[in-house]
């Protein structure tokens, strides 16, 4: 068989866990050919691509970011490049199509394996937001990345009285900020399920100054917004693909509740630290499973699906119902954090 596998959207520790064991299993196990194209649907289009062999794939396991790199491509773009994708695949003999990715990817995915072609996806994105599948890889690292940058700043926020507000990454769902700000006792975690109110933070970091306490830690996802008409907001706009850009919401907390506590608090934006360097040993397995079954997927002919991790089987979900709708954090798992507000 002859399998073209891409990584798209933003980046991931594992990407390249997937690519290895893709190659691993295919070209050793079953003697089959791997092509990687070049950034993401990009490379499909402009049948910019290099054959991946194991000398390719050596020592990548660990290595975070990923060696076929990654883009965003337009959506109106991908719907009019559709009859060219299926013109290269059939050009270069492709019997299927790997792509690694998340909401967006899976999405274009879903479009081209609509239009006939033979497409496996496998979910990825350290926002952990991919319903149907349990975990993505990228996410235990992300919050392990998170849960550090946030016990070292209690220390400084300590010597200092402030309250520090952390940002860290989820557009649309506060999964990182959830299990971070639970795993290293924030005081307060805000996420996009649940527009917070600024008279309802202010009042639980208050408290903690009143109980004798000298500083906060508030943790927000980048995504979190005010109740309609509670706060003066700033919104982000949207960037050129149509996604909503930061708003920063951190720094007009601090701002914010400085203001109204009369207490330092600064903005500290983790941003894309949380997607770099090496994965956790959690996601690298993970991720190497997520490949290996991608594989299988395909000698067997199960296209128009995607890899997932259900309890602690892989299975495989249909696109269609991979991309319905997002995962957000369910209402109990707020009640579990206890500072959620
Ligand atoms: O897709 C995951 C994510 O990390 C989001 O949490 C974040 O909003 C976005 O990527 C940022 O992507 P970029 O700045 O690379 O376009």
């Amino acid at each position: 068989m002859r399998i073209g596998v891409l990584t798209s959207g933003g980046d991931c520790p594992g990407l390249n866990a997937v690519i290895r064991s893709i190659v691993h299993r295919a070209v050793v196990d079953h003697g089959d050919e791997v092509i990687g194209f070049q950034d993401g649907w990009k490379g499909l289009l402009e049948c910019d691509y290099r054959k991946l062999d194991l000398d390719a794939v050596s020592g990548i396991l660990a290595l975070g970011g990923t060696i076929l790199g990654s883009t965003r491509v337009q959506p109106t773009r991908l719907r009019e490049g559709v009859e060219r994708a299926k013109g290269h695949v059939a050009e270069l003999g492709l019997d299927a199509i790997i792509p690694i990715g998340g909401e967006g990817t899976l999405k274009a995915a879903r479009l081209l394996s609509d239009s006939g072609l033979p497409i496996v996806g496998v979910p990825k994105t350290i926002d952990n937001d991919i319903a149907s599948t349990d975990v993505t890889f990228g996410f235990d690292t992300a919050v392990g990345v998170a849960t550090e940058a946030l016990d070292r700043l209690k220390t400084t926020a300590e010597s200092h009285q402030r309250v520090l507000i952390v940002e860290v990454m989820g557009r649309h769902t506060g999964w990182i900020a959830l299990h971070s700000g639970m795993a290293a006792g924030a005081h307060a975690i805000v996420v996009p399920e649940r527009p917070f109110h600024i008279d309802e933070l202010t009042k639980v970091v208050g408290a903690r100054f009143e109980a004798g306490k000298k500083f906060a830690i508030v943790v927000v996802a980048e995504g979190a917004k005010p109740q309609e008409g509670t706060m003066a907001f700033e919104a982000g706009g949207t960037d050129v693909y149509g996604h909503e850009r930061f708003a920063g919401v951190a720094r007009q907390l601090a701002v914010e509740l400085e203001r109204r506590l009369e207490k330092e608090a600064r903005p500290v934006i983790l941003g894309h630290v949380q997607r770099g360097g090496t994965p956790t040993a959690y996601d690298r397995v993970l991720a190497t499973r997520f490949g290996w079954h991608a594989v299988e997927a395909v000698h067997r002919g199960d296209f128009g699906q995607m890899t997932a991790l259900r309890g602690t089987d892989i299975t495989l979900v249909p696109l269609a119902e991979a991309v319905e709708h997002l995962k957000t954090v369910p209402a109990e798992r707020y009640a579990e954090a206890e500072c959620v507000l």
